[in-house]
C-alpha cells in the first residue's frame, strides 16, 4: 500500500484546496488583466498546476518544462533541462509553478533561463516552501505553505518517481 511509508498527513486535501483559491486570487490581482504564460515544472508541479490554473478564469497560456535536480531524497546540486526544445517565452510574462522550494537551485536556474530566452517578466509560485536559509532564491513570489525541513510526498511530489498520486501532502518515513 502507498500509505504505509507515510508517517503523518501534513496538509490534507481540503486545506490545499482552500489555499489554492487564495493563491489564484492573488495571482490574478497581481497581473491585473495583463496576459501571462504559466511555465509548470514537471513532474512535481503537475497536480498543483492542474488545480491552480482551473481557478484562474483569465486568458493565459501554459507550457511544461521538464527539469531534474533530485535523486531520491537529496538534491544533486545540479539542474538538468530534460526537454529538446524550451518554451518560447520571448516578451511574455512568465509565471513559474513548482511543487516545492527547497535549496532554491531549481527556481534560480529556471528564472535565469527564462530571462535568457527573453521573458518580459518572471514571477514564481510554489505550493510549498521549506523553512530554511537559502543563498539563492530566498522566497517565491507566491507561496502556498511554509513547511519544516522534512521530506514530503504526495499531491505531485515524489520519492523516486512514486507517491505523486496521493491526494494530500504527507511526511515520508522512508521505504
Ligand atoms: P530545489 O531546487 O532544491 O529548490 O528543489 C526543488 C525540487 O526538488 C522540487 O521541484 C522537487 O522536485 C524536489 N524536492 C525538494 N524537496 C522535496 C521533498 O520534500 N519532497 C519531494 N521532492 C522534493
Ligand atoms: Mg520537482
Amino acid at each position: 500500500m502507498l500509505e504505509k511509508n507515510i508517517s503523518r498527513v501534513l496538509i490534507d486535501e481540503e486545506v490545499i484546496k482552500n489555499r489554492i483559491d487564495v493563491l489564484a486570487d492573488k495571482i490574478i490581482e497581481h497581473y491585473n488583466g495583463e496576459e501571462f504564460t504559466i511555465v509548470a515544472l514537471m513532474k512535481g508541479a503537475l497536480v498543483f498546476t492542474a488545480d491552480l490554473f482551473r481557478r484562474m478564469p483569465v486568458e493565459l497560456e501554459i507550457e511544461l518544462l521538464n527539469v531534474r535536480s533530485y535523486q531520491g531524497a537529496v538534491s544533486t546540486g545540479n539542474l538538468e533541462f530534460l526537454d529538446s526544445q524550451l518554451p518560447q517565452v520571448k516578451n511574455k510574462n512568465v509565471l513559474l509553478l513548482d511543487d516545492i522550494l527547497d535549496t532554491g537551485l531549481t527556481l534560480h536556474k529556471v528564472s535565469e533561463k527564462m530571462h535568457e530566452l527573453g521573458a518580459k517578466s518572471v514571477q514564481s509560485c510554489v505550493l510549498l516552501s521549506k523553512a530554511k536559509q537559502r543563498e539563492q532564491y530566498k522566497k517565491a513570489d507566491f507561496e502556498g505553505f511554509v513547511i519544516g525541513d522534512e521530506f514530503v510526498v504526495g499531491y505531485g511530489l515524489d520519492y523516486q518517481g512514486k507517491y505523486r498520486n496521493l491526494p494530500y501532502i504527507g511526511v515520508f518515513s522512508g521505504e
